[in-house]
């Protein structure tokens, strides 16, 4: 394996926040533009600076603060499409979270989506990049803003919001209280996924599968200290969606080498390899990749069955999934 990635292998991204893929320098010009004082996010060189996923998360609030209008979604959406299709990303799933996009409020959502969307069509006409939105409700701001966010995603359900999702804290609350937001967004026909075993143990794996019947799991790597789940997960098809580099970034494991994405696929787990927060991370696709070809020695091969495995589990349509799986048997 070459030790560079070329940008130009085709892949597929599902497991990516918008705010978090932010560009810092485009949310410090906003928080300037609007008199916002969050300098103290940012290190020397004018990165996201954060120690620990408790700072992180409050890092990125401050961060989404001068996100406010509907026009400023919208061009933070062709910025972040830009950034992924230069890294070859030709289909990704954004999660969105109504809380940042208008205060969780119906209508002001509905403004906000309709904003991304349209973003989100102008990058298919330009980029030849495919985007489809997942409402994502943040766990620790509780059951009844996650009932807020499930409406709001079976509000705008179909064409571009196609999935369910949560993330944030995941020991804040307890999980049964989100059930309602799951079987909301099911009934609505949206794909659901949960952030579950990044934070806490393979428990919540087990818990987001049985209790809000998921189809992918964020993260899910405390998965692996408990081998009847590994199997289970085999079983059913689970997909996972793997961010090695958040994870280490984050303080999870000490390197890549020690992250169990390989482990997991040796077990026949259903893995995929996404970014998370890049810009937070200090990451892009195209570096997580280079990043398991030097850790485990993957190859061209293996990042092509990954991405089919990222296609298969996309929440779209029948024919944008063929579309994309056309694509990467092409490119
Ligand atoms: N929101 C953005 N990134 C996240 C992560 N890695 N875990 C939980 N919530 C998040
Ligand atoms: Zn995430």
């Amino acid at each position: 394996m070459p030790d560079r990635i070329d940008p130009a292998l085709p892949k597929v991204e599902l497991h990516l926040h918008l705010e978090g893929a932010a560009p810092p320098a485009f949310i410090r010009d906003l928080a300037r533009a609007r008199g916002i004082d969050i300098a103290g996010i940012f290190d020397d060189r004018g990165g996201y600076r954060f120690d620990g996923f408790a700072d992180f998360l409050r890092v990125y609030a401050a961060a989404c603060l001068p996100l406010q209008q509907p026009e400023d979604f919208r061009r933070l959406t062709l910025a972040v499409a830009e950034e992924r299709a230069a890294d070859g990303v030709i289909y990704a799933e954004f999660f969105l979270s109504p809380d940042f996009c208008g205060g969780g409020d119906l209508p002001a959502w509905r403004e906000h989506c309709a904003a991304i969307a349209e973003a989100a069509q102008q990058a298919q006409a330009d980029l030849g990049i495919t985007l489809r939105g997942i409402v994502t409700t943040v766990r620790q701001l509780g059951p009844q803003v996650a009932r807020r966010a499930a409406l709001c995603a079976a509000e705008t359900a179909g064409g571009f919001i196609t999935g369910f999702g949560i993330a944030g804290d995941e020991n804040a609350g307890q999980a049964r209280d989100f059930t309602w937001g799951f079987d909301c967004a099911r009934e609505a026909g949206l794909g659901l996924t949960a952030h579950a075993g990044e934070w806490a143990g393979p428990q919540a794996v087990r818990t987001a599968l049985d209790l809000w019947r998921v189809s992918r799991i964020g993260h899910g790597v405390h998965a692996i200290q408990d081998p009847a789940l590994v199997d289970d997960l085999a079983e059913r098809g689970t997909v996972l969606e793997l961010c090695p580099g958040s994870n280490v970034a984050l303080g999870l494991y000490p390197s890549i080498a020690a992250h169990p994405v390989a482990r997991l696929r040796d077990r026949h787990v259903r893995v995929t390899l996404s970014t998370d927060d890049p810009p937070f991370f200090r990451t892009s696709l195209c570096a997580e990749y280079e990043a398991m070809a030097r850790a485990f020695g993957w190859t061209e091969a293996d990042f092509r069955a990954i991405n089919e495995t990222a296609a298969q589990a996309a929440f779209c349509d029948a024919p944008t999934r063929a579309g994309i799986l056309a694509r990467l048997t092409e490119g």
